[in-house]
C-alpha cells in the first residue's frame, strides 16, 4: 500500500530505512499530504542496510510513486545528502522530522537547509553527530583474528554505535581490509564481507566477550610498540577517545599501566636532569659500574589490588635478611622511598637507623618492610605530601605482608605505628594505645608495638620527640631480647 493511501485510511506510514522513507515521502508530497497529517512509525531492524548507504544522486527528481496529479520536485544534492546522513541519527522522530524538512523545501522555504533555520540547525546537528560516529567507528573498531579452523570470517569485531552508521562503516572496511573476510557485529545489526559481497543481518553476537580473541595478543604487542611515551598527553588522549570506547578496545587494559610508566619515566628523567645540573666534580665511571645492578622487576610492580599504584613511582618491597629473626613493619613508603624503591631510606629511615643502632641491633640482620607497598600522597604545591592509607588499601596489601611473614618467618614483629599494628594483627580496630610497650603473642610470634619513626620526628615539642625516640629504642631492645637465639 502506498504511503498516501495509508494516510487516507488513517494509518501510520512505516519507514525502516532512508530508501523506504524517501519513497513514502515522494508519494506523500505528490498527494500534498502535510507533515502534521502523517504519523510515521519506525520498523526496528528491517530494511536493507546497504540501501541506506547508496549515494544520493545529482539532485533528486522526486516523482509520484502512485497514480496522482503530475508532480516533480528538484531537491538539491546538498540537501539530499544532508537528509541521507541525518537519517542515520537515532532520534525517535527522525522520519517525521525529515519529512517536515522536505515539505518546507518543496513549499519554497529553502532556508530549511541552512543552519540559521531552526529545523536546518537540527538537521545539521544530526548529520554532524552521524559523521562523528562514522569517524569514531573507523578509528575504534578492532578486529580479532579467529582461528583458521573456525572458517570465515577471518576477522571479527564488536562495536556499539550510537547511530545507524554500520553501512557506511562497512564500505570503509571493505576497501581497507583487502580480500580478507570479516564481520562487524553490533547490538542492532551485523555486517559480513565474504570477500566479494557485503551481507547484512540482524544482531548475531551479544557483546565483545562473545568474540574469539585470537588476535588480541598480536594487537597489544603492536599497540605497545607504537606507543610513544615522549608524546604522551593524557588529556588529549582521553579527549580523543571518549571513555565509552575504552571498554571494547583491547588496549584499554594496558593503557593505564603504560601511562603510569611514561609518567614515571618523565619524573625520573626530570630528576636525572636536575641532578645533572648540580655543581660538583665529574667522576669518570666505568660503564659496567654505571648501571647499578637491579633485581628483576617483582610481581609487586604489577599489583592492582588497590589504586595506589596509579600515582606511585613503584611498589617498594620489604628488604633485609631472608631469614631475619626480627621484622620491622612501617606504614607505607614515603616520598624518598618511592623514588629509591627501598623502605626507610628517607628522614624517618634515618631516625630508625639511629634507634636500631642504639638498641644494639644491626639493620642488615633485620627484615624491614611496610604494611602498604605503594606511596600514597597528595600534591601540595610542588611537594608530594604523605597521606595515610585507607583501611581497604591496608587490607588489599596484606597479601604482600602475609607473603613476607610466611617466607621470612620472624620470631618477633615490631609494628611501627598504628597502621602497621592493624595490618600485622589483621585487625582494623587495633590501637597502639592498647598494646604499646607490652609485647604479646600473635599467630605464634611476638608482636612489639611502638611509635612510628615519623611521629618521633614530627611531634612539635622536643621533649616529646625524645620520649618517642626512646620508646622506639626500648621496643627494639625488647625485640632483640625476644628474638635472641
Ligand atoms: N615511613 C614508613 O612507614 N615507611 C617507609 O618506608 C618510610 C617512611
Amino acid at each position: 500500500m502506498s504511503a498516501s493511501a495509508a494516510v487516507a485510511e488513517g494509518r501510520a506510514v512505516f519507514a525502516d530505512s532512508f530508501d523506504t522513507w524517501r519513497s513514502a515521502a515522494r508519494d506523500l508530497l505528490a498527494h500534498g499530504i502535510a507533515p502534521h497529517q502523517v504519523q510515521w512509525t519506525e520498523v526496528e531492524g528491517g530494511g536493507d542496510l546497504f540501501a541506506m548507504a547508496a549515494p544520493a544522486g545529482r539532485g533528486d527528481a522526486v516523482e509520484h510513486a502512485t497514480p496522482g496529479p503530475p508532480f516533480q520536485l528538484q531537491v538539491s544534492r546538498a540537501l539530499m545528502e544532508l537528509l541521507q546522513t541525518a537519517a542515520c541519527c537515532r532520534v525517535p522522530d527522525r522520519w517525521a522530522f525529515l519529512y517536515r524538512v522536505l515539505w518546507r523545501w518543496q513549499h519554497g522555504e529553502h532556508d530549511v537547509a541552512s543552519p540559521a533555520d531552526e529545523d536546518g540547525a537540527r538537521l545539521t546537528g544530526m548529520a554532524k553527530a552521524v559523521s562523528r560516529e562514522i569517524h569514531d567507528m573507523h578509528a575504534y573498531v578492532r578486529f580479532r583474528e579467529r582461528a583458521p579452523e573456525a572458517g570465515p570470517p577471518r576477522f571479527v569485531a564488536w562495536f556499539e554505535p550510537q547511530h545507524d552508521v554500520l553501512p557506511q562503516v562497512a564500505e570503509h572496511f571493505r576497501h581497507r581490509m583487502g580480500g580478507a573476510t570479516w564481520m562487524i557485529a553490533t547490538p542492532a545489526a551485523t555486517v559480513m564481507w565474504d570477500g566479494t559481497t557485503l551481507h547484512s543481518t540482524g544482531p548475531l553476537l551479544t557483546g565483545a566477550a562473545a568474540i574469539e580473541d585470537a588476535g588480541e595478543a598480536l594487537w597489544l604487542t603492536y599497540y605497545r610498540s607504537i606507543f610513544n611515551p615522549a608524546r604522551l598527553n593524557t588529556q588529549v588522549m582521553q579527549g580523543h577517545i571518549p571513555s565509552r570506547f575504552w571498554k571494547n578496545l583491547p588496549e584499554g587494559a594496558i593503557v593505564p599501566a603504560m601511562v603510569t610508566e611514561a609518567a614515571n619515566g618523565a619524573r625520573r628523567t626530570g630528576q636525572a636532569q636536575a641532578v645533572g645540573q648540580r655543581k660538583g666534580r665529574t667522576v669518570p665511571v666505568a660503564p659496567e659500574s654505571a648501571q647499578p645492578e637491579r633485581d628483576e622487576p617483582s610481581t609487586l610492580d604489577q599489583c592492582r589490588r588497590c589504586d595506589l599504584w596509579k600515582n606511585a613511582t613503584q611498589g617498594v618491597p620489604g628488604e633485609g635478611a631472608k631469614r631475619a629473626r626480627i621484622m620491622l613493619v612501617g606504614e607505607q613508603p614515603g616520598d624518598q622511598e618511592d623514588i629509591a624503591g627501598h623502605p626507610f631510606v628517607g628522614p624517618a629511615g634515618q631516625l630508625l637507623e639511629r634507634a636500631i643502632a642504639r638498641a644494639g641491633l644491626d639493620r642488615k640482620k633485620l627484615y624491614v618492610t611496610n604494611a602498604v607497598k605503594h606511596f600514597k600522597w597528595e600534591p601540595r604545591g610542588k611537594r608530594r605530601m604523605h597521606k595515610t592509607p585507607a583501611q581497604r588499601e591496608v587490607d588489599a596489601c596484606r597479601y604482600w605482608l602475609e607473603g613476607e611473614l610466611a617466607s621470612v618467618r620472624p620470631q618477633v614483629v615490631v609494628a611501627l605505628g598504628s597502621t602497621a599494628l592493624k595490618a600485622v594483627l589483621d585487625n582494623p580496630g587495633a590501637t597502639l594505645k592498647e598494646s604499646i610497650g607490652e609485647p604479646f603473642m600473635h599467630d605464634g610470634r611476638w608482636v612489639v608495638a611502638t611509635y612510628h619513626p615519623s611521629f618521633a620526628l614530627r611531634v612539635p615539642d622536643a621533649e616529646a620527640r625524645e620520649q618517642a625516640f626512646d620508646a622506639i629504642v626500648v621496643a627494639l631492645e625488647r625485640a632483640r631480647q625476644l628474638g635472641a637465639p
